[in-house]
């Protein structure tokens, strides 16, 4: 009965409703429209919030240098140790999952000796080192980079260090989530390496060249609500943010602190990182350029993998080491990613912790042997 613009005859003797638009009328239609208003709801739950801009009105306060990347985003730093003129070694650290500039390996300096009134150098004093930590994007005080991948994070080390003028070549130290950027760096700016090491990294399970059983022995380390919230950022990673903020199952144990992936070195640790007086600042732009973003790049579909890399310094006539450390025990990062990577990379050095967990750089101490052995060689 409707015509092309919607105009029906009413029924004669019944009082007509308003005859409905063409395109929605008829039974067949309603599905459609249910669907529409369906996503939209969904879409809606879905969507992360917007990030708090640092240093805008009604966002985080900017209470540290920062330097501005060509493409207008900020990275705030941190740095440490001896001025960087003086310093025989720059050694860029990169922090993990959860954490921000001021997470920098504890390695020793003058002032925690003289704390016990004795005046004794530290390692940064005794080597020369000139040590440079800062918020990776959306973290604490850096801008957020949506667009972020496993490549970007690497030019942004990049361009930190030439804004900072650290010279040619730098040293490089990533923990946990900032491990796996290591492998980036060693990918795109190996020409501005002096030396690596590479703690705990994260791997994904993703890349290509893991023997299936070699994966299904790392994934089965995890807690199930890990194996979940991983596979979701891998395979679903516009639903990371909804399926780690819902309420109806556990989203990420690594990003909610289960006591679950703590080992028996890692619980005196703890402390160290929950009581950490800038521990408001890590998540203040909101959880979602931060941590999600972050399981969405480092669980994500690379292009590329570490295990099929080149030794990137071979026939530069450079002798660059890079160091691999991971603890046997590590609960939430498996030590067989990495155990593996070790045996297909003889260019990598490797080292295993046989009691360690994973938060063993910030036992007192072991900065000192990691800087150590990634500067001089020892161990
Ligand atoms: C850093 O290391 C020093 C020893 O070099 C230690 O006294 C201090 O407690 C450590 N700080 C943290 C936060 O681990």
């Amino acid at each position: 009965m409707a015509g092309p613009n919607g105009a029906a005859g009413a029924a004669p003797g019944k009082k007509a409703a308003p005859p409905p638009p063409a395109a929605f009328s008829g039974k067949k239609h309603l599905p459609l429209v249910l669907l529409v208003i369906l996503s939209a709801l969904v879409y809606n739950q879905i969507q992360p919030p917007p990030a708090k801009i640092p240093g805008t009105p009604g966002g985080p306060p900017v209470t540290s240098p920062r330097i501005k990347l060509r493409d207008g985003r900020h990275l705030a730093y941190l740095e440490s140790g001896v001025p960087k003129e003086k310093a025989k070694y720059k050694i860029i650290y990169v922090h993990g999952f959860d954490c921000c500039r001021y997470d920098v390996l504890n390695v020793s300096n003058i002032c925690a000796f003289v704390m016990n009134w004795k005046l004794v150098q530290g390692l940064m004093e005794e080597l020369g080192i000139y040590l440079l930590s800062f918020d990776r994007p959306g973290y604490a005080e850096s801008d957020a980079h949506p667009g972020r991948t496993d490549k970007s994070i690497a030019l942004d080390i990049e361009e930190l260090a030439d804004n900072l003028q650290l010279g040619p070549k730098f040293h490089l130290i990533g923990f946990s989530m900032g491990g796996e950027i290591m492998w980036s760096c060693l990918k795109y700016i190996p020409h501005r390496l002096a030396g690596v090491a590479i703690l705990a990294p994260v791997g994904n399970y993703w890349w290509s060249g893991f023997p299936p059983d070699v994966v299904q022995e790392a994934w089965d380390v995890q807690l199930p609500q890990d194996k979940r919230a991983v596979w979701v950022s891998h395979h679903l990673p516009w639903l990371t943010n909804w399926w780690n903020t819902q309420k109806f199952f556990p989203g990420s144990g690594v990003k909610s602190g289960n006591p679950g992936v703590h080992s028996r070195e890692d619980v005196p640790l703890i402390p160290k990182f929950v009581d950490r007086p800038h521990d408001e600042q890590v998540r203040q732009q909101g959880e979602h350029e931060c941590l999600h973003r972050d399981m969405i790049v480092g669980f994500g579909k690379w292009d590329w993998s570490p295990l099929e890399m080149e030794n990137p310094f071979a026939g530069t006539g450079e002798d660059v080491k890079v160091h691999l450390w991971h603890g046997v025990e590590d609960l939430y990062v498996p030590v067989q990613l990495s155990r593996y990577i070790s045996k297909k990379l003889p260019w990598v050095i490797y080292h295993e912790l046989p009691t360690a967990g994973h938060l063993w750089p910030a036992a007192d101490g072991m900065p000192d042997v990691v800087v150590r052995s990634l500067l001089l060689g020892d161990e």
